[in-house]
């Protein structure tokens, strides 16, 4: 009998399905919702010491619909949690009282400064969260105050932050990364080399959600002006797909052991198998969650034992980056494609009777065939 049941950095969840930081782990009245319909995990909103910086707009959401009305992509400017770091400490303090079993992780976010980095790790390990994911990724908002993407687009600074964290977090930390860089690559090995237990990605893809043809203003707009925001929901797999796979082969060669928490556009549990085929140990769902509500894990744990079953798989680890190995360089394929086309050729030549001796009677219709001129 398959089974969804995994471990991860020492943590074990019940299923692979994480929430994915943002507004579906929002305060401890959604994440109970979350552990209640059986969410593999629940990584919080973004936290901050001081939430006092954090304003948001409206509307800060804007959604791309697909001819038939369906939303497969979304838009959105919100910040990190604009809630009192001391009501986050209260509310982490309670879930794991309600549900000391199920695995909460943190998603926390500092200016460049060591002190403030290792206060936030302490305070929330003292509220008793099982987990760390470093949001080096936001698109928008932050970056003007050194935080967010404006760290995970560097590697250097990203190394020196990593460090900090690492020297006070007792609990596994995940480092997430922004895909809007060339070579994604780059920062996550630097956040290995320098301890983080795993990579989440990706975080929101930077964009503009498109222009209103009477007003000629941009969208979402706000006062008239709009702003770039984080792009998810369905449309970004296919380059989510593609960086997790990135950073599974650089975790396969050089950091075998680490972690992987794919995000990005998950929305069934073939999806989840995907990302899983690349690599991955976890998938987070957050647009998904919007879309479909809490109770959306139930079809995508069924979808994803389903597929188990099929190939009769019966654990996660049975799969994890099996897919890997089929990607290659493009010159590769022209050489394969080339191989392939010449032993056609010579089993086609083989099979052609030059005189009456090479008549076969297993292979005679495909023998007779190949005499005939149409
Ligand atoms: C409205 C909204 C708010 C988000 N807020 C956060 C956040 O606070 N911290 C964070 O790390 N990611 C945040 N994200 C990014 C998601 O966690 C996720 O990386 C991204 O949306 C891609 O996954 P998805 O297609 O399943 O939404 C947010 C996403 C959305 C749509």
């Amino acid at each position: 009998m398959a089974t969804l049941a995994t471990t991860v950095d020492g943590l074990k969840l019940p299923n692979p399905f994480v929430i994915g930081s943002g507004p579906p782990g929002t305060n401890l009245n959604v994440i109970t919702k979350a552990f209640q319909e059986g969410w593999g995990a629940v990584i919080a909103k973004t936290i901050s010491l001081d939430a006092s910086k954090v304003i948001n707009v409206t509307p800060r959401y804007a959604k791309l619909h697909s001819a038939e009305g369906e939303v497969i992509g979304w838009e959105n400017i919100e910040l990190i949690s604009d809630r009192p770091f001391k009501l986050w400490m209260d509310e982490f303090k309670k879930c794991k009282d309600q549900f000391p079993d199920r695995v909460l992780i943190a998603s926390i976010m500092e200016e460049y400064k060591k002190d403030a980095w290792i206060e936030i790790v302490e305070k929330c390990q003292d509220a008793g969260v099982d987990g760390f994911e470093l949001n080096f990724s936001c698109p928008h908002g932050l970056p003007e105050r050194k935080m967010g993407a404006a760290m995970g687009e560097s590697p250097e600074i990203l190394c020196e932050v990593v460090s900090w964290v690492m020297s006070a977090a007792k609990k596994p930390v995940w480092a997430k990364m922004t895909p809007n860089i060339t070579h994604i690559e780059d920062p996550s090995r630097a956040a290995l080399k320098h301890g983080a237990t795993g990579i989440s990605a990706i975080n929101t893809i930077r964009s503009v959600m498109g222009v209103n043809l009477d007003t000629l203003r941009p969208e979402p707009c706000v006062e008239g002006y709009t702003t770039p925001g984080g792009y998810s929901s369905r449309c970004v797999k296919p380059i989510a797909l593609r960086m997790v796979m990135e950073i599974a082969q650089v975790i396969r060669k050089e950091f075998p052991g680490r972690s992987l928490s794919a995000i990005g556009g998950v929305e069934t549990g073939n999806d989840a198998a995907e990302f899983i085929l690349l690599g991955a140990d976890t998938v987070q769902v957050c647009t998904g969650v919007m879309k479909f509500g809490y109770e959306h894990v139930k079809p995508m744990c069924d979808q994803l034992l389903a597929f188990m079953e099929k190939h009769k798989f019966e654990k996660l680890s049975d799969f994890k980056g099996k897919s890997l190995d089929y990607f290659t360089t493009h010159a590769d394929l022209v050489k394969r494609q080339a191989e392939r086309k010449a032993a056609q050729k010579a089993a086609t030549a083989a099979k052609t009777v030059k005189n009456d001796a090479e008549w076969r009677g297993d292979d005679f219709v495909k023998q007779s065939q190949s005499l005939a001129s149409s």
